[in-house]
């Protein structure tokens, strides 16, 4: 695993730490919003896959980001609903709640109140810059987006940096989000007094670009994507296969890693080589003269093979709310422990008055 492993002695620091005082592990943490009815390969692939591997060296906190999801327009039943399966997702996909503190954004209100305090460290032209905020309000016009939709990128600092984490593991797109973490981190620590450390972001290269499968220049997203172009991971398995065998490749016939001539071919291995493990090499030896029927007819199976089992687990936690709502209780418990003690330093150096 390519992941910057810490010195031996957090583990042996967890090993003590573990009934009694807070761990010794460097904290990761990361988010992700409930705004589909399941993960797609492109947040699956480019992001919360790495976040299971990260329980080993690290103390993360993962959470559901739904106060973000509501900087659009959204239905408040599918919103409670999405939240739901999301978390259950992310406990199918191996994140252990007894290793990591998974829970909900909104139940952790040191979230928005942060969120506050940077609104007054941010500058408009600053958070006008956010090329997010440009894309997302693009379709119906600046002047109707919301201030909160604005404010989005000012929100995720404070979710960061409420936990101190070393690592924020996230995809490429999310890269200018944390320089604006690491800026409002640096201007509070200047104006007031050391509080942040400055997190770093972390993206894995190789995974954290997955393409549309019917238009491999862009990137599998929800809101882009057609839904022929998107391979969801509660979908029907069948329907998945299909899409994977009616990608788009190019009429040539050699199975070779290439973003530029062959976006489309390059992406498929790049998938293959995500969920298998293996190298983009081996497979183009493997399908070495073999054509593209054979090939995408292999990763149809390795898709088949994955999001099957995958799907079984999250339909059985989400068959037990209670047990469900019970852990993110328990995340959101531990989750307030340490936001609580940061956002006291924060009031504390701004000048409000104690309670
Ligand atoms: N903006 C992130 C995304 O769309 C989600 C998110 C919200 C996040 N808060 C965060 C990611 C804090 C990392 C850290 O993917």
């Amino acid at each position: 695993m390519p992941y910057p492993g810490p010195a031996n002695r957090f583990r042996a620091g967890r090993m003590l730490a573990m009934s009694t005082a807070p761990t010794a592990l460097p904290r990761v943490l990361s988010g992700i919003q409930p705004t589909a009815d399941s993960f797609h390969f492109g947040n699956y692939l480019g992001a919360t896959r790495q976040w299971v591997a990260l329980q080993d060296e690290f103390d993360p906190f993962f959470f559901i980001a739904d106060l973000h999801s509501i900087t659009m327009s959204h239905d408040p039943k599918l919103l409670a609903q999405r939240t739901r399966v999301a978390a259950a997702q992310l406990l199918a996909m191996g994140i252990d709640p007894e290793r990591s503190t998974v829970f909900v954004q909104s139940h952790v209100p040191e979230h928005a109140q942060l969120a506050w305090v940077f609104n007054s460290l941010t500058s408009f032209g600053e958070a006008r810059r956010m090329t997010q905020f440009k894309d997302k309000s693009a379709k119906e016009g600046e002047g109707a987006a919301s201030v909160a939709l604005f404010a989005y990128p000012i929100l995720q600092a404070a979710d960061i940096l409420l936990y101190r984490p070393q690592y924020v593991p996230v995809g490429e797109d999310q890269r200018q989000h944390l320089e604006l973490t690491r800026d409002l981190a640096q201007r509070f620590n200047h104006r007031y007094k050391k509080t942040f450390k400055l997190p770093e972001p972390y993206i894995l290269k190789e995974t954290a670009k997955i393409s549309d499968l019917q238009q491999p220049e862009k990137k599998m997203s929800k809101s882009a994507s057609s839904p022929t172009g998107i391979v969801e991971l509660l979908d029907d398995p069948k329907v998945s296969a299909k899409k994977i065998r009616s990608a788009v490749t190019d009429s040539d016939t050699e199975v070779r890693f290439d973003e530029t001539a062959k976006p489309g071919v390059s992406n498929l291995l790049t998938i293959y080589s995500a969920l298998t493990g293996r190298s983009i090499e081996d497979l183009e030896k493997a399908y070495d003269g073999k054509g593209y029927g054979d090939f995408k007819g292999d990763l149809a199976d390795v898709v088949v093979e994955f999001v099957t089992p995958f799907r079984d687990r999250t339909k059985a936690l989400l068959d037990d709310p209670a047990e469900l709502d019970g852990i993110l209780k328990r995340g959101a418990e531990r989750a307030r422990e340490v936001a609580a003690r940061t956002l006291a330093d924060v009031y504390d150096r701004v000048g409000f008055l104690k309670a």
